[in-house]
């Protein structure tokens, strides 16, 4: 099974409208690589602007979050429903941010990646494990969890659709990247549980990325590794010169 490479910038809280544009102007065609999908992941207010931008190009626009419900008294949430109509391919669900500051649980989680499939957009739905849980010896507990939660209830079609980051939370914009080896090892995890859900063939299709510091000097490292599909970028992924670098090096 061929799983296309998919980099993925998660710009966080960061970038106006006019610097979103300038970006996707000066990432196009250097971040245009065949065989490899790109995606930029930005604040709600850019996405109008963006999904305009990239017209004409291979590049995807992400969304950083969403509610499960299509509308409601639900002051300063944005439904699946109001990024279908913007046009938006992909939405980040249960970035460890905002499980830590917002309190997204792995139920939110789960009705969150239902809604995104409801309405048209792709979930890249995060797991990681803190610090402590790695040095307890759990990361691989926690991330059984999170992603047995994240698939509950999905159909064979979609579950092979979804794609997941992991991102040690110990390894997100710290500079200490998780080795590609142990990467390796959790993502092989990840996919084997997968295959435990449903079978071989949906495990075989899911995209699983690495997150956690990835930068231009070591993305091919990871990109090495056979259950590794792509990256999920935070602060390299906010100049284009580095994002270019990024899908390249994909
Ligand atoms: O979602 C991407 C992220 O959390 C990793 O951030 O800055 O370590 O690449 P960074």
């Amino acid at each position: 099974m061929t799983r296309t490479p998919i980099i993925a910038g998660n710009w966080k809280m960061f970038k106006t409208v006019s610097e979103a544009t300038a970006f996707v102007n000066e990432i196009k065609g250097g971040a245009e690589v065949a065989g490899v999908e790109s995606v930029v992941c930005a604040p709600y207010t850019c996405l109008p602007a963006l999904v305009e931008a990239v017209k004409g190009t291979s590049i995807k626009v992400g969304a950083q979050n969403m509610h499960w419900e299509e509308n409601g008294a639900f002051t300063g949430e944005i439904s699946g429903l109001m990024l279908q109509d913007l046009g938006v391919h992909y939405v980040i669900i249960g970035h460890s941010e905002r499980r830590a500051y917002y309190a997204e649980t792995d139920e939110t989680v789960n009705k969150k990646v239902h809604a995104a499939f409801k309405y048209g957009v792709t979930p890249i739905v995060c797991v990681g494990e803190k610090l402590e849980e790695r040095e307890a010896g759990q990361t691989k507990d926690v991330c059984k969890v999170q992603t047995e939660a994240a698939f509950a209830g999905l159909s064979a079609e979609l579950a092979k659709q979804v794609v997941v980051a992991y991102e040690p939370i110990w390894a997100i914009g710290t500079g200490k990247s998780s080795t590609a080896a142990d990467a390796q090892d959790v993502i092989g995890y990840i996919r084997s549980l997968i295959a435990a859900l449903y079978d071989s063939s949906v495990a075989d299709a899911v995209r699983i990325q690495y997150g956690g510091s990835v930068k231009p000097n070591n993305v091919t490292e990871y990109m090495g590794e056979q259950d590794i599909d792509g990256a999920l970028v935070g602060g390299a992924s906010l100049e284009p010169a580095s994002y270019i670098a990024l899908v390249q090096g994909a």
